[in-house]
């Protein structure tokens, strides 16, 4: 039976409300604090504005009766629903409560997240999901499993309609791992979250692998190898700082755009200095990130999975106080290749700025795709093919700027015009050719190099003919594929201005169902 209390009506219900903050009970709470975990409504106070939040379901209980769980009821059943507001913005929440019962969850929890997601999606409106459970209510079988299906089924019908954000305080595992998959952004705990399809028991009974936890499905694991979090957190207060930092950049759904800041804040500002940024020998590094800090209104870079694909920087900014996502090839990992990691992550990211209509930024440095039969045997011309129909369906204003490199078919792909981006800009150091002026000597003079009588001095001839030709931004300008060669100094300015100018930009694709993007 479910619990009951006596007095007056008041009377019963303060104490039902009493009953449903207590959750699993104070010495499961006291066990969560122990663990360096927050409960579920501490999380959601800390996210929330202070007194905005207003619950949905209370006093909702679980249906089941096997297994003893018909003596064991907890108002709410292990998640705590609701809206608010963040930073005055209307939000949804759900946030699993691991005191009662593990937070797992049953066909009742399940119904009360698929309640506040469709609320969402009517009244448009950011989705934030906060993890804490065993993963489906073992005890109920079939039903919970449904439960599942049933958030996973309103995730892919809100994807591109609300932005949804997953934060992960504790275990997921199971087919509780694929909802958070399925949403925009991921943020993992260190130490006390951990996401896994099968947890180190199976793992050891299938493939004899010794793995811990942490090993297998943490969050350094999950950021940094896998790629399936974008955000490692030191704690559960600085994740939940870094959900309300991401919900500033965006729109409150996909017909919205993304507030803006005063402009006028951001004018005394300092920058790095970009003239002097790009390093005389084109095969020395540099940090891309200088580079957006040289362009974008300081302090206002986040950066999306930091630890992954390094070899490219994604993040949002603000430029004169408006919501931009960058895409930045990184020459100081990897000489700033595209390889696999890379494509898939800049690609997930330019589609969710075009989704919520956030312009997007592009500035290149790439020599190329990576080589070798290790990409190739994991399909780096599918990975690859991702970013270049990522950014060709995107119809966000998109402005390209090329500070060295721009080789060989990651020209195309990083928003060249020719793929639809609306302005291309090259510093006077872009060298815009098929490839490397080395490389491409010795293939068109290969027979002239071998028939000199020193080799060695035709092909360094060769090689400075080619960069005088090839490797320059002026063929491509003379064809109008560059709109402007321009100072690296005078870049912010060209873009605050280029991305006023694209503001209404309204672009119609051709009528289809949907497209087939390369998965
Ligand atoms: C019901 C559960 C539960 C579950 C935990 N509990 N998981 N109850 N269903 N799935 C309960 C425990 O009985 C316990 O109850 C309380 O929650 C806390 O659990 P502990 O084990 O004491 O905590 P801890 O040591 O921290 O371990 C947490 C855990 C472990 C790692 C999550 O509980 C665990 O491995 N649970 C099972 C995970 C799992 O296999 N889930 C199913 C995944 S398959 P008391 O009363 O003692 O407090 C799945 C399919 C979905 O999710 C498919 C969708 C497509």
């Amino acid at each position: 039976m479910p619990n009951s209390h006596t007095g007056t009506p008041t009377e019963i219900l303060a104490k039902k409300n009493a009953e449903a903050l207590l959750g699993g009970g104070q010495d499961r709470i006291d066990a969560q604090h122990k663990k360096g975990k927050l409960t579920a409504r501490e999380r959601i106070s800390l996210l929330m504005d202070e007194g905005s939040f207003e619950e949905i379901g209370k006093f909702v209980m679980h249906r089941s009766k096997d297994f003893g769980l018909d003596k064991e009821y907890y108002l709410g059943d292990g998640v705590v629903t609701g809206y608010g507001t963040v930073n005055g913005r209307l939000v949804y929440v759900f946030s699993q409560d691991f005191t009662v019962l593990g937070g797992s969850l049953s066909e009742t929890h399940a119904e009360k997240i698929v309640k506040i997601m469709e609320l969402a999606m009517k009244n448009g409106a950011p989705v934030i999901g906060l993890n804490d459970s065993g993963g489906a209510r073992i005890q109920e079988g079939v039903v919970s499993l449904g439960g599942y299906a049933d958030i996973f089924y309103r995730n892919v019908q809100a994807s591109g309609v609300v932005p949804q954000i997953s934060a992960i305080m504790g275990p997921c595992a199971g087919g509780a791992v694929y909802s958070p998959a399925i949403t925009d952004f991921i943020l993992m705990v260190e130490n006390t979250s951990y996401m896994f399809v099968t947890g180190p028991n199976v793992v050891k009974t299938v493939t004899h692998e010794n793995v811990t936890s942490e090993e297998l499905g943490g969050a350094s694991t999950h950021s940094a190898k896998s790629g399936v979090t974008h955000f490692s957190c030191a704690n559960e207060v600085e994740a939940i700082n870094n959900i309300k930092a991401l919900l500033s950049y965006m729109p409150q759904n996909c017909e919205d755009t993304a507030p803006a800041v005063p402009y006028e804040a951001q004018e005394d500002e300092t920058r790095p200095a970009l003239d002097t940024i790009i390093p005389a020998n084109a095969n020395q590094p540099y940090d891309m990130r200088e580079v957006i800090e040289g362009i974008i209104d300081a302090d206002t870079f986040m950066e999306v999975h930091k630890n992954f694909g390094e070899n490219i920087v994604v993040g949002f900014a603000r430029l004169a106080g408006r919501s931009i996502g960058i895409v930045g090839n990184q020459p100081a990992v990897l000489a700033g290749v595209l390889d696999i990691n890379a494509s898939t992550k800049a690609a997930r990211f330019v589609r969710f700025c075009d989704c919520f209509n956030i312009p997007l930024l592009v500035l290149e440095d790439v020599p190329g795709f990576l080589p070798g039969t290790d990409q190739e045997w994991r399909g780096i011309i599918t990975n690859g093919a991702k970013l270049l129909y990522a950014f060709s369906e995107a119809t966000v204003p998109r402005i390209t700027v090329i500070t060295r490199k721009a080789y060989g078919g990651a020209y195309d792909v990083m928003n060249s015009k020719h793929i639809g981006a609306d302005m291309n800009y090259a510093w006077p150091t872009a060298e815009i050719a098929v490839m490397g002026a080395k490389g491409a000597a010795e293939i068109i003079f290969k027979r002239e190099i071998a028939a000199s009588e020193n080799p060695e001095a035709k092909l360094a001839e060769k090689v400075t003919e080619y960069q005088e030709k090839f490797a320059t931004p002026y063929r491509a300008a003379h064809r109008g594929f560059i709109d402007e060669v321009i100072t690296p100094s005078e870049t912010r300015t060209k873009l605050i201005k280029a991305f006023k100018m694209l503001e209404n930009k309204a672009v119609k694709l051709p009528r289809k169902k949907h497209g087939n993007i390369p998965l």
